[in-house]
């Protein structure tokens, strides 16, 4: 962070401006750990100013991380420190409209605010506990709940009939251990076409309270973090999962607020992989620790994209087969 004081007093003269920090050379204050790619001594600070008189040339000051943070390297060096992107709800509605929704599935609604956001001629919510406070028939043309765990709503085909066809946005927030939701995701995928698009809520956490599986375990230790109740247990597993056992559909990772989102088109709703080896799955990333070390590394082969990218006009077109 450079200082806000000179640097807004050379905005208002329209002048240039650098900083250059050297290295804390007198006692009686707490050490700062600024922030800074360029320590120095004063006499090297000298030199290098005048340097940039001479050539009339600034540095590119680092503004991408906090001010005063530590610069000891992090252990979990790809997690990122927040998603700054457009609210979830806001980019599920702003893509809902977009893409002229036909149908939309949404599993876990709980008291519908995401769904009263969605723009679709049929909206079919599925949720065995729904504390339904918003409107839902809001830019809709016809609105289904149903009172079910998605295990049951995708075991029977009169449930699933509901949607009249094969959804073409589905919205996966249900259960938050990787083993639901790898289920409602091959469950979904089977009833999809080949162009919908199933975006999965909460895959991409801010560190490994939130991503506790067991909300016992959890409630006591995320009191007191910077992101108190908010749960997304480990279902950032799917994303390794996928990347492992199914390379062929395409994931774009949005850094929508606050927990992200992962999209995925280019469905195969024949391929029945993840349905037949799901036991074998399930060990194998039941053996992966569900610690700060692999969601780092999960970050570690994904590229994030900004909601914003995505929202503008016509751009979902090139992101998601349509
Ligand atoms: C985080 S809330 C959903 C929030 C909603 N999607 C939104 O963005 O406004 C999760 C919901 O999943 C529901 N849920 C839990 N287990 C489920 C299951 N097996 N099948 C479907 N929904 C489930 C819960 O009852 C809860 O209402």
């Amino acid at each position: 962070m450079p200082d806000i004081f000179f640097w807004m007093l050379s905005q208002l003269k329209r002048q240039s401006f650098s900083e250059v920090r050297c290295q804390q050379e007198y006692s009686g204050r707490e050490e700062f750990n600024w922030d800074c790619k360029l320590l120095m001594t004063s006499e090297e600070a000298l030199v290098f100013i005048n340097e940039i008189l001479n050539t009339n040339a600034g540095f590119a000051y680092n503004f991408a991380r906090g001010p005063m943070e530590s610069q000891t390297a992090s252990a979990t060096p790809h997690i990122p420190d927040l998603h700054n992107g457009t609210h979830y709800h806001e980019f599920m509605a702003l893509l809902s409209r977009n893409r002229e929704t036909k149908r939309y599935l949404e599993i876990g609604v709980e008291e519908g605010v995401l769904m009263s956001q969605i723009y679709a001629d049929l909206a079919v919510g599925v949720d065995p506990a729904f504390r339904i406070s918003a409107n839902l028939a809001k830019n809709k043309r016809k609105t289904c709940l149903i009172s079910a765990t998605s295990d049951s709503f995708f075991a029977d085909a009169s449930l699933v009939a509901n949607l009249s066809g094969a959804p073409d946005l589905a919205f996966l927030d249900g259960f938050h251990t990787y083993e639901f939701l790898l289920r409602d995701f091959f469950n979904t995928e089977a009833i999809s076409d080949p162009r919908s698009l199933i975006i999965m809520h909460d895959c991409l956490p801010l560190n490994d309270v939130m991503a506790i599986r067991d909300l016992a375990e959890w409630r006591p230790k995320m009191m007191g973090t910077r992101f108190e109740k908010w749960w997304t247990g480990d279902v950032w597993k799917i994303i390794p999962i996928l990347q492992k056992y199914r390379p062929d559909l395409k994931i774009v990772y949005v850094d929508c607020a606050p927990t992200g989102l992962v999209c995925i088109s280019n469905l195969s709703p024949d391929n029945g992989v993840l349905k037949q080896k799901y036991h074998e799955i399930v060990k194998e990333f039941g053996e992966m620790p569900n610690d700060a070390a692999n969601i780092d590394r999960m970050y570690s082969n994904i590229r994030i994209t900004a909601a914003s990218q995505i929202t503008r006009g016509g751009e979902h077109r090139s992101f998601f087969r349509i």
